[in-house]
């Protein structure tokens, strides 16, 4: 089996080079690759991107590459709509083409946030910003091209690799003695090594059955806000290490309404994972479970 994996440098296309090599042959690209890596992997190239689909002939295609630069995207629209919505309909024209299975994120932000109930996978869009826009429109040309596909919708994404909220939240603790957090935006902080491995799993069983396409949520078990989360983030900090010169004595709770942002956010980013978990017979395990793991490999 051949696979062909975009945006291998992301936080979860780093995961699924992991996750994937045990799979087939895995040609990872990212948006400098040149002919001499297996092919162009940049987003905003689609004539050469679906060559290289075409010239590759891969089985699996998994676009882990987006922008996703959620306060940008309000003073970039057209970049954000080319690299969300554009490049993944090319790719999944490509996909129908070649008859490969074509595996694409998306995100809880295609949502308004109204309400307090997990949204199910069949619930109305109504993205609050462009960067949610541009994700839905990208989830629609993947629908519309025919080709098999999942979509996964995840949400507040982390990983041990890079930038991430612990690894802000740690620092401005080691800073200050009190911070401000948002306490009424409510979602599941989701590790990136979960979702390369749900999508691994979920491949195999796309493959052995022909019928399994569509949209899936994929989150962590639980709820919390940012406050939670980040209040969580120092207790298992100082549990971890007891050195560490944390400062932070309180973590005060603060409405969205007071921290503005060029993008609006969702208030209720909750999904409901009943779909991915029945269909693919998989656990997802709490939130705290991966944090915690992440927290430990970064302390
Ligand atoms: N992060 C979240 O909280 C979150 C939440 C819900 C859903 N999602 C979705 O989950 C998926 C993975 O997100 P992530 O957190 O792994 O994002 P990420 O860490 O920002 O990775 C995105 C990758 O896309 C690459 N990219 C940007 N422009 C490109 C172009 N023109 N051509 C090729 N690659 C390009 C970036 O490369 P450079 O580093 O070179 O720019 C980066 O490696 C995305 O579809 C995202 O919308 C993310």
């Amino acid at each position: 089996m051949k696979i062909l994996l975009l945006g291998k440098n992301g936080q979860v296309g780093w995961e699924l080079q992991r996750s994937l090599a045990p799979l087939g042959e895995l040609v990872a690209l990212d948006r400098h690759s040149t002919e001499a890596d297996g092919g162009c992997g940049d987003l905003d190239q689609p004539q050469r991107l679906r060559d290289t689909v075409l010239r590759l002939q891969p089985d699996v295609i998994v676009n882990a590459a987006a922008h996703t630069a959620v306060d940008r995207a309000e003073s970039e629209p057209e970049q954000a709509h080319a690299l969300n919505a554009e490049a993944p309909g090319v790719l999944a024209d490509a996909a129908q083409t070649v008859g490969a299975l074509l595996v694409h994120y998306s995100t809880d932000y295609v949502f308004d946030g109204s309400g307090t109930a997990p949204w199910r996978e069949d619930a109305a869009t109504a993205p609050l910003s462009v960067y949610g826009r541009s994700k839905r429109d990208g989830e629609a040309r993947v629908r519309d091209s025919g080709a098999r596909h999942l979509i996964f919708r995840t949400s507040w994404v982390y990983a041990a690799r890079g930038a991430n909220f612990p690894r802000t939240m740690l620092r401005l603790g080691q800073e200050r003695e009190r911070l401000t957090v948002i306490d009424d935006q409510w979602g599941a902080p989701t590790g990136a090594d979960l979702i390369a491995d749900v999508t691994a799993h979920a491949i195999r069983h796309a493959l052995r059955e022909r019928a399994c396409t569509g949209t899936f949520h994929l989150a962590a078990a639980g709820e919390t806000s940012w406050n939670g989360y980040a209040r969580f983030v120092f207790d298992t900090a100082r549990a971890l290490r007891p050195e560490l010169a944390l400062k932070v004595q309180e973590v005060a709770p603060i409405p969205t309404s007071a921290f503005p942002t060029p993008a609006q956010r969702p208030l209720n980013s909750r999904l409901d994972t009943a779909r991915l978990r029945d269909t693919f017979g998989l656990v997802l395990p709490p939130w705290q479970a991966g944090v915690r793991r992440m927290l430990a490999e970064i302390l």
